[in-house]
């Protein structure tokens, strides 16, 4: 079979890599790509944007393409499902509707508190004076987010009354007309990535990231520096709770609002110091870097679970098959990620860092006749497998010394909560 990713980032690169394990995926497309998918073998990279919606829907059907599957959440958000469902095209990722529990916040938390799902209390609201008024009203730490869309910029854990007030501002300034304000959450963070054909609904093997840049957790938000599976903080009887309290409630709720989602349903959790997980969010698609921790260790054809999926035939697909051990991947950025920063360098020993028994996902790179060159703040996703956490952690830094290119900057510490 023929497939199609969109989208340009390491998810991407990880989804074309392990779509094409499978003896039946013959061939892969990825629109735009980036030089990972174009250096990779039987993947070709396509010259159309993640909302191109008429050429990708052009292309797909004069070449046959079996299935779709989207990344990112803008084009979901933005309905590239039913448009290509409209040509009978098989797409892996929620309609528009269904796209809303990730780009409406407020959506979101009004049919988890309808379907009794445990998440932080708050509100929402279209006037900043009101907004500061609740928040003098609930004291700090509070969370101030943006309702839409906001590309991870839209999240600010506010320590101080003033400090949420100002973000208020900052955020209606941006543009950002609706604002939830709520509970600050304690306690630890994992994303379950679960797969629904919007009836059945399976997580992946639960997974951790590193969202800060700079080591010791601290410093700006990122897209994520780091990630690691399984989460051991994920216990058998959490992830059973997960599954109960929190992914079937969910499933059954969308149902209810009449949408039948097919995708990743992927979960935020706060596990409380209690032990209990409430949702902090929920996003539309797989996660990045998550999905490059994740996939390394699946066993299970990725082309025939996204199928089950799409043919709403997931509670008849056989258990999920999993390697054993454990997966890290460390991101190497430009210099001045999130902020500013340089493209056009040059990166070279990916081949060595490959012989050394990594597997490099790129995310922000292109491919320049022969050259790789950084495209994007986030760069590499550098990964690998071990039998625990402390080798697949020693394997990843030896095989990132192999790696360079001017300006570059990781973590030292990924996985420093599971050593
Ligand atoms: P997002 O970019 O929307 O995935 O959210 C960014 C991050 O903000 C989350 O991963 C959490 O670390 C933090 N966050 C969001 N909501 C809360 C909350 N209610 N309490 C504490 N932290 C939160
Ligand atoms: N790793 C965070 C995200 O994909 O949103």
């Amino acid at each position: 079979m023929k497939v199609l990713v969109v989208g340009n980032g390491g998810r991407e690169h990880a989804l074309a890599w392990k779509l094409l394990q499978s003896p039946q995926v013959e061939q892969c497309f990825c629109t735009p790509g980036n030089g990972g998918t174009a250096l990779l073998e039987g993947c070709e990279n396509l010259p159309y944007a993640v909302d191109d919606f008429a050429n990708i829907a052009e292309f797909v059907q004069k070449n046959n393409i079996d299935l779709v599957v989207v990344g990112p959440e803008a084009p979901l958000a933005k309905g590239i499902t039913d448009y290509l469902q409209r040509y009978n095209i098989k797409v892996f990722g929620p309609t528009q509707a269904g796209a809303q529990i990730e780009s409406s916040k407020s959506w979101a938390k009004k049919l988890m508190a309808g379907a009794g799902i445990a998440i932080a209390q708050g509100e929402t609201f279209n006037n900043a004076d009101a907004a500061k008024a609740y928040i003098a009203q609930q004291g700090a730490p509070i969370v101030v987010k943006a309702d839409t869309l906001a590309a991870g910029k839209g999240v600010i854990v506010a320590q101080t009354i003033q400090e949420a007030q100002a973000a208020v501002d900052e955020l209606m300034e941006t543009g950002f007309s609706s604002i939830v304000v709520e509970e600050c959450l304690q306690g630890e963070e994992v994303s379950i990535l679960a797969l629904t054909d919007g009836k059945t609904v399976r997580p992946l093997l639960p997974a951790q990231d590193h969202k800060r840049i700079g080591e010791g957790d601290t410093g700006l938000n990122t897209g994520g520096m780091g990630a690691y599976a399984p989460a051991p903080i994920a216990t058998p009887d959490l992830l059973e709770r997960v599954q109960t309290e929190i992914l079937e409630p969910t499933v059954s709720a969308l149902r209810q609002q009449g949408i039948d989602y097919c995708g990743v349903l992927y979960a935020g959790l706060m596990v409380t110091a209690e032990g209990d997980p409430k949702v902090l969010e929920y996003n539309c698609r797989f996660g990045d870097p998550e999905t490059q921790a994740v996939l390394p260790l699946l066993e299970t054809s990725l082309d025939e679970l996204l199928m089950a999926c799409i043919e709403g035939r997931l509670e008849a697909f056989p258990p999920l098959q999993w390697y054993e051990g454990s997966a890290v991947c460390v991101v190497a950025a430009s210099e001045g990620y999130p902020g500013n920063y340089e493209k056009g360098n040059v990166i070279t020993g990916i081949k060595e860092a490959e012989k050394l028994g990594a597997t490099v996902f790129q995310a922000g790179t292109q491919l320049q006749g022969d050259r790789l060159l950084t495209d994007g703040g986030r760069v590499l996703g550098v990964t690998s497998r071990g039998k625990d956490f402390n080798t697949a952690i020693e394997t990843v830094y030896s095989c990132m010394e192999a790696i360079n290119f001017p300006g570059q900057y990781y973590r030292r510490d990924i996985g420093h909560r599971v050593r």
